[in-house]
């Protein structure tokens, strides 16, 4: 496995065995890795000829009052498990080579960024559609990996690579788990020991609420109320909401796929979780 630092050194790589002919699966990720990330190496590991992950504290998608500073890095673990999942290359860059002084430009997704996540972080699917622009034009990836844990993320950049033509197969993963339901996430290092129990009524709440819809029901108010009803544990509720799956629209009733989804703080720390439903 090798270390690469610079988008430039990354793309001479990637455009060497694209042009012999190898496929590269990548899974960008921002470090911190758990078995949610894993499962991404894996598959790209599994699925191509070549795996490459990426390991990237991407500044332009924390506000200035977000947790960048204090976002965990582990690179000595992270890049054992790396190695470990059979990743060819990390792709590490310096900060100052993806953002050199003078930086000025953005890639913007509409609609599918608007609502859920950006209401509370206006300017994060800003920032990881344009960082994850730049990782595919030095990783030239044939398959890339997401966790349908970040669902609007996974809606986001599969309108990205379309409307821009990227020609990148967009692969979503299902959520990693902890044995009591929690989605596995690198914030969940930052909850306290009653706030750790708490956390597991996110999950909770959706496997109620998909018990309902199995059951038939396809109100969306009723459903966001049983799930807001079940957020016992958590401090201050972000969103519940249940929204067309691929436009990541509201809806008013389930008439096809949809994602139901939540965010909400538990302690200081904000937690994601969703389920997709099929009817
Ligand atoms: P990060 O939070 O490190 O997540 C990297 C990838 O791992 C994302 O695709 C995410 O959805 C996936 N992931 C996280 N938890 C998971 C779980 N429990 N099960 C399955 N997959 C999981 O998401 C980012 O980084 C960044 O926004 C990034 C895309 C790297 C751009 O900076």
């Amino acid at each position: 496995m090798i270390v690469i630092r610079t988008p430039e050194e990354m793309r001479a790589w990637a455009f060497e065995q694209r042009g012999a002919g190898r496929s590269i699966g990548f899974a960008p990720t921002m470090g911190a890795l758990h078995a949610g990330h894993v499962s991404l190496l894996e598959a790209a590991r599994a699925q191509n000829d070549l795996a490459v992950t990426s390991i990237f504290v991407n500044p332009t998608q924390f506000a200035p009052h977000e947790d960048f500073d204090a976002y965990p890095r582990t690179w000595e673990t992270d890049s054992a498990k790396a190695e470990a999942a059979g990743m060819d290359v990390i792709f590490a860059p310096t900060a100052s080579s993806m953002y050199p002084d003078g930086y000025s430009t953005y890639v913007t997704v509409e609609g599918v960024s608007e609502g859920l996540c950006s209401k509370s972080r206006p300017h994060f699917f800003r920032g990881v559609a344009t960082v994850c622009t730049k990782l595919f034009n030095a990783v030239l990836p044939t398959r890339a990996y997401f966790g349908q844990k970040d669902a609007q993320q996974c809606a986001v950049i599969k309108r990205l690579v379309r409307d821009l033509g990227l020609g990148i197969e967009i692969v979503e993963m299902p959520i990693a788990r902890e044995d009591d339901g929690l989605a596995m996430s690198s914030r969940n290092a930052y909850l306290q020991n009653g706030e750790r129990e708490r956390a597991q009524c996110l999950s909770k709440a959706l496997r109620e609420a998909e018990a309902l819809m199995r059951d038939g029901e396809r109100d969306t108010a009723r459903l966001t109320a049983a799930v807001r009803g079940s957020l016992t544990g958590a401090d201050t509720i972000d969103y519940v909401e249940l929204v067309d799956a691929e436009s990541m629209q509201p809806v008013d009733a389930i008439a096809g796929p949809v994602t139901l989804a939540v965010a909400a703080y538990v302690g200081k720390t904000r937690l994601l979780d969703n389920i997709k439903f099929i009817p």
